[in-house]
C-alpha cells in the first residue's frame, strides 16, 4: 500500500471540482458546457456568461480562474505539510491537473487545465511560472486568442524550466504539458484553420 495514495486521491477529487460549470450556473443561470468551446474554465464561462450577462462575465471568468488555480495551490500546500517527497509531490501536481481535465463529477469531462496548472506550478516552480504568466500575460493584450496565450505560456514555462533547473527530473512538467497540449486540441485544429475565435 503506498501512503501517498490518498493525497493522490484528495488532489484528483478536489483537482475535479468544476467551480467555472458552479459559478456560471449558480450566478448567471448559464450551463457552459453547453456553449462555447464547452470547457468549464474560465476562458468559457467569460464567453458563455457574456452572452446573456455582460456585467457579470468578467468577474465570474476572474473568480474561475482564481478558484482553478487554488485548487492545486491547495492540494500540493497539503502535501508539502505533511512531508512529501518532491516525487510525490510532482505526483499531486499531475493528479490535480487530470482531476480538473478528466472531472469525476462530470463523467470525466472537464476543463483545459490551465488554471489548475498554474495553481501547482505556482508552488512547484515559481520563476518559470512567472515567465510563463509573463508570456501569457503579453500574448492574452496583444493577440487576443486564449487558446494561443495559454500553450504559449505552458511552453514558456518548459522551456524556462530546462535552464533554470536543469538538475530536476523534467518527466512530470512534460506530463503535464502533454496533458494541457491534448485537451487544446480542438482549438489547434482551429488554429490552423483560421477558425479559433478572439476573446472579447
Ligand atoms: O485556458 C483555456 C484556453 O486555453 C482555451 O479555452 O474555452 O477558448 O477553449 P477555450
Amino acid at each position: 500500500f503506498n501512503p501517498n495514495v490518498q493525497f493522490y486521491l484528495l488532489a484528483y477529487f478536489v483537482g475535479g471540482i468544476p467551480f467555472g460549470l458552479v459559478l456560471a450556473k449558480l450566478f448567471a443561470g448559464v450551463n457552459v458546457k453547453e456553449g462555447g468551446s464547452k470547457s468549464i474554465g474560465a476562458t468559457n464561462v467569460l464567453r458563455v456568461v457574456k452572452e446573456t450577462n455582460p456585467a457579470l462575465a468578467k468577474k465570474l471568468g476572474i473568480a474561475t480562474l482564481l478558484l482553478d488555480a487554488l485548487k492545486g495551490v491547495v492540494v500540493l500546500l497539503i502535501a508539502k505539510a505533511f512531508g512529501m517527497s518532491e516525487a510525490a509531490q510532482w505526483g499531486v501536481a499531475v493528479l490535480a491537473v487530470a482531476g480538473h481535465c478528466f472531472s469525476p463529477y462530470l463523467w470525466f469531462e472537464g476543463g483545459k487545465g490551465i488554471a489548475t496548472g498554474m495553481g501547482v506550478m505556482l508552488v512547484m516552480l515559481p520563476l518559470e511560472t512567472l515567465i510563463a504568466l509573463a508570456v501569457w500575460g503579453i500574448l492574452a493584450k496583444t493577440v487576443r486568442i486564449s487558446s494561443v496565450s495559454s500553450l504559449s505560456g505552458v511552453l514558456a514555462l518548459l522551456v524556462a524550466s530546462f535552464f533554470l533547473h536543469p538538475e530536476m527530473a523534467h518527466a512530470p512538467v512534460i506530463l503535464i504539458v502533454v496533458l494541457l497540449f491534448y485537451k487544446h486540441i480542438p482549438n489547434i485544429v482551429r488554429l490552423v484553420r483560421g477558425e479559433e475565435k478572439r476573446v472579447v
